[in-house]
């Protein structure tokens, strides 16, 4: 069962799974970008309406599922969504959609499938997030945060379901070329005049960058069925060499920040000896 199938990442993890042989349950907020889908793979596609948004479709797409195929072995939280903007700019509505889908989305889809896959005994939740989880992105606070809050609420998930039987793996895929930085999918928030310039830079090479992300949509998607037909698949997978140096990097800083403020950090302690 794969969120936000009807473009980009999880339409090509949907064909992907199709294609090695498996059952999807294809989901989308419109079931009519998934026609084609269907029509080419018959009864081995079941699409489903889903806006993970709302916990109520969450729980109905899950019995859905198991009503057609009678269990649920992989379950792929693929949707989201960004606004680019400072978070002066950003107004709270749109600071809580992208919470919405970005985190909440994965916590009811998440919700809905561990009953199901816990009676089964097995079950793999792929969770999408993004490196920039690693990162804080000026202009992408919303986004980033709610990803960052998807990798902590998973790992917790790691450590709760494993001894279940269940497996989690975090995706952390860097620039993909989906539509994510087409106006289809982000918005760009009107801009302050203090924030022109850190923001405004930001903005267009980011959004300059549309067409020529360096990762193909197709590869991540292929890389992610294979991790879900690993008996042992990983915890966390990083998707693409951009992503990569940006995960290298960003623990190598974060390694030199704590042993920079060492002295400081040990200073919260009572001291040795002391009761
Ligand atoms: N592309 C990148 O560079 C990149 C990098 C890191 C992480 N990611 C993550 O990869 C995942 C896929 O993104 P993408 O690159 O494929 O972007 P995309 O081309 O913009 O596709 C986003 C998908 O999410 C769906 N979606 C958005 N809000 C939804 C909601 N509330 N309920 C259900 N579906 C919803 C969209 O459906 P509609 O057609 O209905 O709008 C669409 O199918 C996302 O989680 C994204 O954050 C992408």
């Amino acid at each position: 069962m794969i969120t936000g199938s009807s473009r980009g990442l999880g339409r090509q993890i949907a064909e992907a799974a199709l294609e090695a042989g498996h059952r999807v349950v294809a989901t989308a907020r419109n079931t009519d970008r998934l026609r084609d889908l269907v029509q080419s793979h018959g009864d081995r596609v079941l699409s489903v309406s889903l806006d993970v948004a709302d916990p109520a479709a969450a729980q109905r797409a899950v019995e859905r599922a198991v009503a057609q195929f009678g269990r649920l072995d992989v379950v792929v939280n693929n949707a989201g969504q960004a606004d680019l903007g400072a978070i002066e700019d950003t107004p709270p509505e749109s600071f809580a959609a992208q919470v919405s889908t970005n985190f909440w989305g994965v916590v009811h889809v998440t919700r809905a499938a561990l009953p199901v896959m816990r009676r089964q005994g097995a079950g793999h939740l792929i969770q999408v997030s993004s490196l920039g989880a690693r990162m804080g992105t000026p202009g992408l606070a919303a986004y980033q945060s709610a990803k960052a809050a998807v990798n902590v609420f998973s790992m917790s998930l790691a450590k709760e379901v494993g001894p279940l039987g269940l497996k989690v793996t975090i995706v952390e895929p860097g620039d993909m070329r989906t539509d994510i930085l087409k106006p289809a999918s982000m918005s760009v928030l009107p801009r302050s005049e203090p924030y022109e310039e850190v923001i405004g830079a930001f903005a267009d090479r980011v959004l300059g960058n549309s067409g020529n992300q360096p990762g193909d949509p197709r590869r991540a998607a292929a890389a992610i069925v294979r991790a879900a037909q690993m008996s042992e698949p990983p915890e966390r997978l990083i998707l693409g060499s951009d992503a990569l140096a940006y995960a290298q990097a960003a623990a190598r800083e974060l390694a030199d920040s704590d042993a920079k403020w060492h002295d400081l950090s040990t200073s919260a302690d009572f001291p040795a000896g002391s009761r």
